[in-house]
């Protein structure tokens, strides 16, 4: 066992990080009980912490690193990049009208593109876009959603979903910010008929990452986007995670519902800081300051110091220019090894006498321990409230971090990368563990 080691350089590194960052990190994921394993380098499945331990990943850079740790094809572009001098500039570049242009291409809802650094501010803007549009100040949100950490959607993000997300946030968020359970079609209907004409948008995530990557069923999914549009409020899909991970397209291509406006971020990025805005060229219109000279009738939409960097818009073009190359092979070949990993998993711990289910959309996966047997989990409330959270976050990824594999909440994403090698060594860890829980 290697892990955990009060020896360890991670140990002592973390032992420094808590004096100078609040909780040591500035990522609370990042954390996990006694201490993280500080990451050195990464190649494909694999990456090594700073006392040369070997972990096989499947966080996998927040579920960006959809061929793994530094792949060769994203290496070799950034070396010559910097070897020509190309880097964070403030300019326009080439590489993001060429990004924005395969955006446009693959993704069905967008027909222009903003490009920002993160996800958060993504969100931030698509609120403020369409509340814009609308001239309405109401949003819907999904319970449990987490669309970063912009303040306009700090609501019911966490369980208990009543309770405010922290401190300093507006008493009032929730006079403008509504959760609705995902999959509930009634209700979905019976609140876009309440706040109709005060409603801006429904934002979602098609496939829901918090819950364990659960895709909206079709009625959900018609019935929002068939009530959105008769209110005129916008629907916005926050791709963030499933853009270019779940299809090429995203959910919206895999569920084949298109939205008014899309969030991408994650793989887009290639490993670099890039998310975007994406959407109808009437609704993005509003950003055209040629077209609105007045501040007052434009949406401010963009504006970082970072936002297309060069560098990771052409990292973004290599990776996305390859996952379109390579459609008809990347995405069969994860979704047949999610269902394989997520069968197997349930296997590993009925084996064993645990009941677990494992949740998630092609590449994408979540082990999850019902409170009662039998729970079918449909939304981030079952998965949150209904299971037990603390044996998933908490017992299941410190067990399997003994064991050189590191998980975040109770699964991840697999990469093409990954072998079946890889997956059979994951499950007969979760096997062990399984044994180890009892
Ligand atoms: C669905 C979703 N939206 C938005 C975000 C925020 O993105 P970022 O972390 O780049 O700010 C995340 C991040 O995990 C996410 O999962």
């Amino acid at each position: 066992m290697f892990y955990p080691d009060n020896n360890s350089q991670s140990y002592k590194l973390y032992q420094r990080a808590a004096q100078v960052m609040p909780g040591g990190v500035s990522h609370n994921l990042r954390f996990n009980a006694p201490y993280p394993v500080y990451y050195k380098r990464g190649r494909g499945a694999y990456f090594e912490d700073v006392d040369g331990n070997r972990f096989l990943d499947f966080w996998m850079g927040h579920y960006a690193n959809i061929l793994g740790h530094a792949p060769d094809l994203i290496c070799r572009r950034l070396a010559e990049l910097l070897a020509d001098g190309v880097m964070h500039s403030g300019l326009v570049s080439q590489y993001e009208v060429q990004l924005a242009e395969l955006v446009c291409e693959l993704v069905p809802a967008a027909e222009q593109v903003r490009f920002c650094a993160t996800g958060t501010e993504a969100s931030m803007y698509a609120v403020r876009l369409a509340r814009a549009y609308t001239g309405r100040d109401m949003i819907i949100k999904i319970e449990g959603g987490w669309h970063g950490a912009n303040s306009d959607l700090m609501l019911a993000v966490s369980n208990p979903y009543d309770q405010p997300e922290s401190m300093g946030l507006w008493p009032e968020l929730n006079q403008y910010v509504v959760p609705l359970r995902f999959n509930d079609s009634q209700t979905a209907w019976e609140i876009i008929k309440k706040y109709g004409d005060r409603l801006a948008a429904v934002i979602m995530e098609p496939v829901v990452g918090v819950g364990g990557f659960i895709p909206a069923e079709p009625e959900f999914l018609a019935v929002i986007r068939q009530e959105t549009e008769r209110c005129g409020a916008l629907l916005i899909f926050d791709e963030i995670i499933s853009g270019f991970r779940v299809a090429l397209g995203g959910a919206q291509e895999l569920l084949g519902v298109v939205p008014d406006v899309v969030l991408l971020g994650k793989v887009l990025g290639a490993g670099l800081t890039v998310a975007a805005i994406a959407g109808k060229k009437q609704i993005m219109a509003l950003a055209d300051f040629h077209q609105q000279h007045n501040k007052w009738e434009r949406v401010a939409l963009g504006g970082g110091t970072y936002s297309c960097n060069p560098l990771a818009m052409a990292a973004g073009l290599q990776l996305v220019g390859y996952l379109k190359e390579h459609r008809n092979t990347v995405y069969p070949r994860l979704a047949a090894a999610g269902d394989w990993l997520r069968s197997a998993i349930v296997k590993a711990f009925a084996g064993k006498g645990v009941e677990a289910v494992c949740t998630g959309t092609g590449s994408l996966f979540m082990t999850h321990f019902p409170l009662q047997p039998g729970l079918k989990i449909k939304s981030p409330y079952d998965s949150n409230c209904l299971t037990d959270v603390h044996k998933r976050e908490k017992v299941l990824k410190g067990l399997l971090l003994t064991k050189g594999i590191y998980v975040m909440h109770g699964g991840g994403a697999i990469s093409t990368a990954h072998t079946q090698e890889d997956l059979e060594k994951l499950v007969a860890a979760m096997e062990e563990a399984a044994g180890e829980m009892q």
